[in-house]
């Protein structure tokens, strides 16, 4: 089967960069083109940590393109507190040798998107939607192109994890998070709901780290930064994940279920700032994933890695 084109916008992030270390992984994902945007830290951060991941996966060859410093509305938000001061805690920083791709992200994705055939293009986004959301109200016919949006965002059952209420990706731009909602492209959306069932508990690093090879060594050294600064900061548990869920959904959705749903995102000043509402719909057009199977889980993310050991 050919490879799926995929384009990834995140703010890496120990999760993001774990979600980009599967889809470099697995070759049924063709990862063209990496985004970044203020969140867990800022850009600069975000945009070197990406290309950080590019060349210790060996593809430096995909560019990464810098987005939107800060939120469309709303002050900047960071999570320093769960993801270490670098963005990725637990790996070594170093320069990568690739510079920045030439070309703001929002432009980007306009070129990619209205460049491609109606509903051709992946996109998954990991972090808080600001650049798809400008890049949509710039050019709103991109929203033709896409064929499916995978996020990371929300909770509904489970409440937030920055407020009662807000998931951090929405806290930290709901009005972007609105405009991604409001274009009517067939997403799916990986919230807390399903990702506080998927944690890389001790067992599950253990197992990791008898898989051979600098990429698992990695990932698990990631993981387990992760799950310091969770326990730390939510009374001991380990840390969810998030961001790697968009990534395994394309590649393994039948371990997943999901239901039909419109999303929508309270906007306006007060507690429920940043909540995620969902509407049961059988028309969609997103659909809210509910459960996973977690061993299956990271039975894929071991078998990719080993593959590659
Ligand atoms: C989301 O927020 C960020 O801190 C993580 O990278 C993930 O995308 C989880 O709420
Ligand atoms: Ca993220």
């Amino acid at each position: 089967m050919k490879p799926l084109p995929l384009i990834i916008d995140c703010d890496p992030g120990i999760d993001d960069a774990v979600m980009l270390m599967i889809a470099f992984a697995s070759p049924r994902l063709d990862l063209r083109a990496i985004t970044t945007v203020a969140g867990n830290v800022p850009l600069r951060l975000t945009s070197r940590n990406a290309r950080m991941i590019c060349e210790r996966m060996g593809r430096s060859d995909v560019p990464v393109h810098a987005g939107c410093p800060r939120p469309i509305l709303r002050k900047p938000v960071t999570a320093e507190d769960f993801h270490g001061e670098s963005g990725i805690e637990g790996i070594g920083i170093f320069e990568p040798k690739a510079p920045l791709a030439p070309g703001h992200a929002v432009s980007e994705l306009i070129a990619r998107l209205s460049a491609a055939p109606p509903l051709s293009q992946t996109v998954i986004l990991s972090g808080p939607m600001t650049n798809l959301a400008a890049a949509l109200v710039m050019a709103p016919e991109i929203a033709r192109s896409i064929g499916h949006l995978v996020v990371m965002a929300g909770g509904d059952r489970i409440g937030g994890n920055i407020t009662p209420y807000a998931e951090f990706n929405v806290f930290a731009d709901p009005h972007a998070a609105a405009i991604v909602f409001d274009a009517s492209i067939r997403t799916t959306v990986l919230s807390l709901d399903v990702t506080h069932t998927v944690r890389a508990e001790a067992p599950r690093l253990a197992s990791l780290r008898k898989v051979p090879g600098p990429e698992a060594r990695m990932m698990a050294d990631l993981l387990e930064a992760g799950n310091r600064l969770e326990a730390r900061w939510k009374n001991g548990q380990m840390a969810p994940m998030h961001d790697p869920s968009t990534a395994v959904y394309l590649l393994a959705p039948e371990i997943f279920e999901t239901r039909p749903c419109r999303v929508s995102v309270v906007t306006r000043p007060g507690a429920q700032f940043g909540r995620t509402k969902v509407m049961d719909t059988e028309r969609g057009p997103h659909h809210w994933a509910t459960a996973a199977d977690a061993d299956a889980f990271f039975g894929l993310i071991e078998s990719l890695l080993k593959a590659r050991a």
